[in-house]
Parts: structure tokens; sequence; C-alpha cells
């Protein structure tokens, strides 16, 4: 990365964030798009009052903004959970999340203010700057290996909510990548039957196009309720959006 931190790179402070590249109106945004393209993204992220505020407010990258809106709509995260951060890295959910599990509201810097009331294990098949309180496991979540370490982690507890901000590599194969977003989606639903409460939630973010019915529809089939969700800190011309499902059905 030349020197380049992740977090540097989400907050636009680097060379334009190719690994964190999304599908754009309908279209896998790949490398070999042209430079001019990405000094206009690279404008636009820059000059943009998410990423203003997440370098004011201390977060890693603007996508707290995100998760923040998406808890303060569904009142997901209170102190005393535990919690699981799937696909973590720069870290900045998990920052929102240690945040909202301190009695006490952070003052900067990203670090909480106050005791960690609560678990967090976050997880990324990249490296992590270390958060104040937040259990972080590298490995790949499609490995049983990791799911293991997952467990190890929970240690017999479940948790009250899963969140899942995961994107992979893109190829710019527009059906390989859906089949990609589409399988970690399956995964983190599959780790929530196992490990949620009865009455915990489950947020991913997935993407409009090849195979967001089908996410709908294993969902509707897992959770009691269901809604999905395009917070504002979400860039409109991202297709990206979020499902949110609550209370797991019986089995
Ligand atoms: C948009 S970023 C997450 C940003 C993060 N929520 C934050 O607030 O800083 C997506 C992350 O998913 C991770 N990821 C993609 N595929 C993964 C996999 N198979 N296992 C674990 N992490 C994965 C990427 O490495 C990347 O860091």
């Amino acid at each position: 990365m030349m020197g380049i931190s992740a977090m540097d790179l989400a907050l636009g402070r680097g060379k334009l964030n190719l690994r964190h590249g999304r599908i754009i109106k309908g279209k896998m945004k790949t490398r070999t798009q042209s430079k001019k393209v990405n000094k206009a993204w690279l404008n636009d992220h820059v000059n943009d009052t998410y990423v203003k505020l997440a370098q004011k407010e201390g977060y890693r990258a603007r996508a707290a903004y995100k998760l923040k809106e998406i808890d303060e709509s569904f009142g997901l995260i209170k102190p005393g959970q535990v919690v699981v951060d799937l696909g973590s890295a720069p870290g900045a959910w998990s920052q929102y999340l240690r945040r909202k599990l301190s009695p006490r509201t952070a003052i900067g810097g990203g670090a909480a203010a106050g005791t960690l009331n609560g678990t967090i294990i976050a997880m990324d098949i990249l490296p992590m700057e270390p958060v104040e309180g937040v259990s972080f496991l590298q490995g790949d979540f499609r490995e049983a290996e990791m799911l293991d370490r997952l467990e190890a982690a929970l240690a017999g507890r479940k948790a009250d909510v899963v969140v899942s901000d995961m994107a992979p590599n893109l190829s710019g194969i527009e059906s390989a990548d859906a089949a990609r977003i589409v399988h970690l989606v399956e995964l983190a639903v599959e780790f929530s039957k196992t490990h949620l409460k009865p009455e915990g939630a489950l947020v991913v973010k997935l993407f409009h196009g090849g195979g967001y019915d089908e996410l709908v529809r294993l969902f509707k089939a897992t959770f009691r309720a269901v809604k999905p969700v395009k917070p504002k800190a979400s860039r409109d011309k991202s297709s990206e959006t979020f499902l949110v499902g609550r209370g797991l059905k019986p089995s």
C-alpha cells in the first residue's frame, strides 16, 4: 500500500481507494476506469460532508454514518450487548459500536470515553488498527477456521446484533462479482441463524442488481421483520443498500 493506511484511504487522504470500489449505476467499478473518472471521484470524496464530519469526529471512514443512521432508525445498539462486526476494516463501524457501548460520548480521536459496557468482536480479511476494547480477528469469513475463531471469541454467548459491511474485491465480471456478494451475505445469514439471540438483529450491506431479490427472500425466510435501508451517507449513485433483519423465525 506504499505507506498509506486503510484509514487514510477511506478518508480520501491518500490515493483513490480502489479496494473499496463499488458498483456504480449497475456497473462494476474496476481498475480499468480512466484516471479522469477516478480524479472526479476523489474530488467529490474529499469535499463530501460525511468525509469532513468523519475527520472532525475522529472516525476512520465516512461509513460510520451509515451504521449510525441505521442504528438511530431501528434502535439496535445498546450498552451491555454482544455485537459482531463482519468486514470491519478500517474500523469506523467498530469505533461507532465502541462509542455506543460506552456510558459516555466519545470526544474526538476515535477513542471512546468511558468503560466498555458490552462486547465487540470484529473481523476482516485485512489488518485493522486496534480500536480500544474491540477484539479483532484477521481472516477470511468464508473459511471454516474463521467461524471457529468467532465461536471461540463468543465463548458460548449469543450476539444481540451482527453487522456486516463486507464487500468483496470486484473483478469487473458482473455475474461473478454478484455471486461473491451474495455468498458473503448468505454466510452472514447462516452465521446469524446459529449465533444470534432469538430477538437479535442482522444488518448487511448488499447491492441492487444480481442476487438482490434472492437475498431479500432469504432475509424474509429467516427474520420476522425485514427492512431495506439506504442511509443518507450511502452515495446516491452507488447501488449499495442495506437490509435489516430483526427477530429470528423459529427454524
Ligand atoms: C467497506 S469495507 C468495511 C468498512 C468498515 N465497515 C468500516 O466502517 O471501516 C468492506 C470490508 O470487507 C472486507 N471483506 C471482504 N471480503 C471479506 C471476507 N471474505 N472476509 C472478511 N472480510 C472481508 C474487506 O477487506 C473490507 O475491509
